[in-house]
């Protein structure tokens, strides 16, 4: 990664470049309040002005009440910019409805998304198209390794010819630090400059498995909540995550629960361990691969004292991942109940300097066991909620 960045440099060069490409022709943006939609936007405003036409698709997948915060936030000075969100909820359920697969889902969130800015940029006789695409999001999906959403023309996608537009990405050199950089020297304001990575596809990517209405809601209210309780520990990232209660019925429960026990010394028939029907994300090498998620529950009598020691259970969850390589992740139950069987939510919270690898995030067992309550008690359908005791590798940062 470059060191000798200047953000000043930077952004003088932009907006001469696209001053002399836009020239008088009319550019929508796609912002979606990130750090580098925004910080895209910002540049562009400074290069064409009111030729800019700011647009915030509203997918359904965004959090609670997320697009009309954004569209306030940026009316504002220092940005003022006029957003105008454009709902597409329906066109999203539909084009995702029963697909289970990671991959796939983020392909048909691609899809929909460029079919419906193409619209919009015709309507408004916009030429350009301009997205806050950064080096990682093509390098990674080049790579194979996963698809960002905003990904077309290093893929060969022809822009002009399928969607009607060109491309202008101004960020697409620059890395996540460089990004912060540029947004502090434009005085973005650091709701959007600090701002916490947020996946381009949104709640997508936390929905594992096949999407319903249902889910997805009980996804946005622990988001909510989690966002709101877990700030004052400072993970770097941390966000609520909904998995189906549907268990393989395997050996494998077995052997992990013996496992668990010699690791963490309660007796066996005090672990009860669950293997999750839908796969997750993991990393082996250099690859993405798909693997099983392992959730650990130990009784109650005894969950306070092992889930106060996160090295442990860290290691723990190290052992079981090399002992069982089909495994990517594994939980640690915080609380339970007898209703609401439908979704086990996960909490997950990480530490990292590069998001390339990542470290579990120590919340003390109390700040757990108050959010787990929460969670219980208010998401419809929860019936357990889980810490994720998984590093990256082997699991993704995300966990889709
Ligand atoms: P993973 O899950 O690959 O995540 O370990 C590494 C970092 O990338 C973020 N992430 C995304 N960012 N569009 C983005 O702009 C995406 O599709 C996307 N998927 C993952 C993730 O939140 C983490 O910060």
């Amino acid at each position: 990664m470059e060191t000798s960045f200047h953000a000043e440099e930077f952004v003088d060069s932009q907006v001469n470049e696209i001053k002399s490409r836009v020239g008088q022709e009319k550019a929508m943006i796609a912002i979606s309040g990130g750090v580098d939609s925004t910080t895209c936007a910002a540049i562009m405003h400074r290069a064409i002005g009111s030729n800019l036409k700011p647009i915030l698709i509203d997918t359904g997948f965004m959090r609670l009440n997320e697009p009309e915060k954004v569209r306030k936030a940026l009316s504002k000075p220092p940005l003022t910019l006029p957003l105008r969100i454009v709902r597409a909820k329906p066109k999203f359920m539909t084009a995702l409805h029963g697909i289970e697969n990671a991959e796939e889902k983020r392909k048909a969130f691609r899809e929909t998304i460029y079919n419906i800015l193409g619209e919009n940029a015709r309507r408004e006789k916009c030429r350009y198209l301009v997205q806050g695409t950064i080096a990682p999001d093509w390098i990674e999906t080049k790579g194979g390794i996963k698809t960002q959403h905003n990904v077309l023309e290093q893929l060969g996608i022809r822009t002009l010819e399928k969607y009607g537009f060109t491309l202008i990405e101004p960020l697409a050199s620059l890395y996540k630090d460089q990004v912060r950089q540029v947004a502090r020297y434009l005085n973005v304001g650091t709701q959007f400059s600090e701002r916490q990575p947020f996946p381009g596809p949104g709640l997508v990517v936390r929905c594992v498995g096949k999407i319903d209405s249902k889910k997805l809601h009980a996804l946005k209210t622990a988001t909510e909540i989690v966002e709101k309780k877990l700030g004052d520990h400072h993970p770097q990232q941390y966000f609520a995550v909904v998995l189906e209660n549907r268990f393989e019925d395997s050996s494998l429960s077995k052997d992990i629960q013996e496992l668990t026990a010699s690791s963490l010394s309660p007796k066996p028939d005090e672990v009860n361990v669950r293997i999750f029907r839908d796969k997750a994300t993991g990393v082996k090498g250099d690859e993405r691969v798909y693997g099983k998620v392992a959730g650990i529950g130990v009784s109650k009598t005894n969950r306070k004292r092992f889930g106060e020691d996160v090295t442990k259970l860290v290691e723990l969850e190290g052992r079981i991942t090399s002992t069982f390589p089909e495994l990517v992740r594994a939980l640690y139950l915080i609380g339970e109940q007898a209703k609401g069987s439908r979704y086990s939510l996960v909490i997950r919270a990480i530490n990292t300097r590069d998001f390339m690898t990542a470290d579990v995030t120590p919340v003390p067992w109390n700040v757990l066991n108050t959010l787990g309550n929460t969670l219980l008690r208010k998401v419809s359908g929860a019936s357990s909620v889980y810490y994720d005791i998984t590093p990256k590798p082997p699991a993704t940062v995300e966990f889709e």
